[in-house]
């Protein structure tokens, strides 16, 4: 069955209320309805909260005039490694508007058309990360504008996977923060909605997927159309090409992956659907109808990402035994916090990421229980003390919440502190109110500012004559610290794990010499136990030791990367020579930044840089421009 057989009609989604249908309205080119005096003064909103936060990595103006539906029309061509098509866009504009700005990076601009005439266009200057913007002459009266273009074979989102032996080619674009650019020319900034509509054709025996209703066969003619119905930010358009195949795991969820992938995704994440009800359980309708993963090549720069209806994820979370789906946790989460209500310029980020890694381990605890819960939350505070350590001293600004990004890369500020700072943050509150209140208030706050761009001024107004309206809950919380002050406040929650503590006392006696490695629970430990022994390992382990632990566990094998991550990133430390094929064959198959990071940094911190550069050398051409960027800089990369 495809998907894509009944398309749902615009006035059939009720949920999102006047806002989606206002923004929908016309948007098929006929003009539904005279424009009502509602509508008309829910324009005058949108335009009115536009004006009041501006976004440095945008050259839109949206207070001129917006983008609210895309129609997208394109050919993705694996052998120029281009994609090139028309985007049609229909768009709101301002009483005297004279212009709509796009942004683009390295970008063919081939011709523009507004309401079917062709017009002159033009191309803005390029500046460093934010690329060009495309300025194209309106009235006040226009309709449509349709951009035709292809994409740069080097274009920053997108990674071209090459074939590799009987592996067929595959293609993926990671969007966020600000690469949707490379691949379309849009209104990039995650304050400006839009739905849409895409016809793409892919080569024959792909299928073709999109953040939006998919398909779940194969076509025989590459030619696959796919419906966004509600509105989202530019940053989650998504686009993926390959051989994958389908496989249902629930009524609302599914799996895509490559034929040697399905079936150990499908059993991994079996568990989807209940992550799902969960997480509605605590705060609210699902607002996105499904909700499908689809495993990537293990060259995917992130864990995850959040696209709408399809979150992208690395294989490197199979692991046989369903033990990192915390990272499946998180990428549903976002479909409240960050799809729904959209931190509205980069340097709000920690509204999408404090409040999804809260909400994630909600979910985990829900599902898995609080012991579970409270050892990825004492991860998180690990994580939240050694980002303020390694950044207090260069950036400390950049251990704020809100973030001043202006005329850097959004990247830059895309640190543990969002996270783990956000997510402390949000405990503290949920600590204060208590959890009722809290619940009850967030609630609240998805549903109030749904599909809606969130800033971190306009959260502190609501925050404060919401939950924390009364003075001695503003007093206990102290939001200014966490928001706008550095590092980490004196009244931070604290968090134990028994489970770790217990892992660290028998580190110590293992460590003195008291305990010997065959007497380590090794196989009694579960895999965050394990994690914490390897991560905790000091530098100067001798070698003989090493070798007890791999001729004892052979970790080298496991089916864990966290696991296997932090014994590769020890034994680089401890110069334990024996794993360094493992590290070499796993950065070049992998590259998933989280772990280049500090397997690379080990290299370099170790005096081990020839040994860094000599695989890196290998292994760049198959990383995404997220992953070399940083690897570029770390390793001082001159090609
Ligand atoms: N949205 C992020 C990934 C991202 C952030 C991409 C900033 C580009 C710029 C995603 O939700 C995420 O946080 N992924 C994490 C998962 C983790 C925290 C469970 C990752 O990839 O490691
Ligand atoms: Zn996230």
């Amino acid at each position: 069955m495809n998907l894509l057989s009944a398309p749902m009609r615009w006035h059939t989604l009720v949920f999102t209320g006047a806002l989606l249908l206002a923004s929908c309205a016309g948007s098929d080119g006929t003009s539904t309805a005279s424009e009502s005096e509602n509508e008309t003064s829910a324009k005058a909103q949108r335009i009115a909260a536009m004006k009041q936060v501006t976004d440095q990595h945008s050259f839109a103006r949206p207070e001129e005039a917006r983008i609210t539906h895309l129609d997208w029309n394109a050919r993705v061509d694996f052998d120029a490694r281009t994609i090139s098509g028309t985007a049609t866009y229909d768009i709101e504009v301002a009483e005297d508007a004279q212009r709509i700005v796009f942004d683009t990076h390295e970008l063919a601009i081939k011709e523009v058309l507004v309401d079917g005439e062709p017009v002159e266009h033009t191309l803005g200057a390029a500046q460093p990360f934010i690329g060009q913007p495309l300025t194209v002459p309106i009235t006040p009266a226009t309709k449509k504008v349709a951009i035709k273009y292809t994409s740069s074979p080097g274009a920053d989102a997108l990674l071209w996977v090459e074939a590799q032996g009987d592996k067929p080619p595959f293609l993926f674009t990671q969007s966020q923060a600000i690469l949707a650019r490379t691949w379309i020319p849009v209104q990039d900034s995650p304050g400006i909605r839009f739905s849409y509509d895409a016809d793409v054709e892919v080569p024959k025996g792909m299928m073709a997927l999109m953040s939006a209703e998919n398909p779940t066969e194969t076509n025989a003619d590459g030619r696959y159309s796919f419906r966004m119905a509600q509105p989202i930010p530019a940053y989650l358009l998504a686009l993926a090409a390959g051989e994958v195949e389908f496989r249902s795991v629930g009524e609302r969820c599914a799996v895509y992956a490559v034929p040697e992938l399905i079936d150990k995704a499908a059993y991994e994440f079996a568990e989807m659907e209940q992550l799902l009800l969960a997480a509605e359980e605590l705060y609210g309708r699902y607002a996105w109808d499904r909700y499908d993963l689809l495993i990537l090549p293990a060259a995917f720069p992130f864990g995850g990402m959040e696209n709408p209806r399809l979150t992208f994820a690395t294989p490197t979370i199979i692991a046989g035994d369903r033990s990192l789906v915390a990272l499946v946790a998180h990428e549903l989460a976002h479909s409240w916090s960050g799809n729904l209500v959209t931190n509205s310029t980069w340097d709000d980020f920690w509204l999408n990421e404090g409040f999804t890694v809260y909400f994630e381990q909600r979910i985990m605890e829900a599902v898995y229980g609080r012991e579970t819960s409270e050892m990825l939350a004492t991860l998180s505070y690990q994580g939240l003390v050694d980002e303020v350590d390694a950044i207090s001293d260069l950036n400390p600004d950049d251990t704020h919440l809100k973030l001043h990004l202006a005329g850097r890369n959004p990247d830059d500020g895309m640190t543990a502190i969002a996270y783990d700072k956000g997510y402390f943050f949000l405990r503290l509150m949920e600590e204060t109110v208590g959890r009722e209140r809290f619940d009850e208030w967030l609630n609240g706050y998805f549903e109030a500012y749904a599909f809606k761009g969130m800033d971190t001024e306009r959260f502190v107004e609501y925050l404060n004559s919401t939950l924390l309206a009364d003075d001695a809950d503003k007093a206990a919380v102290r939001i200014e610290d966490w928001i706008y002050g550095p590092g980490l406040p004196s009244n931070c929650p604290s968090v134990s794990s028994p489970r770790f503590e217990r892992v660290d006392a028998t580190l110590a006696a293992w460590g003195a010499g008291d305990l010997s490695t065959a007497d380590l629970p090794w196989e009694e430990w579960i895999y965050q136990e394990r994690y914490r022994f390897l991560s905790n390992l000091a530098d100067d382990t001798p070698t003989e030791r090493m070798a007890e632990l791999d001729a004892a566990w052979g970790i080298g094998s496991t089916g864990n990367n966290e696991v296997l991550f932090a014994w590769m990133e020890q034994a680089i430390r401890s110069n334990y020579t024996p794993t360094y094929p493992r590290v070499e064959s796993f950065l070049i198959e992998v590259g998933r930044r989280k772990f280049l990071t500090p397997l690379y940094r080990a290299m370099k911190e170790t005096g081990q840089m020839e040994m860094a550069l000599d695989i890196y050398g290998k292994a760049r051409g198959g990383y995404h421009s997220v992953a070399t960027g940083t690897m570029d800089e770390l390793l001082d990369w001159k090609g």
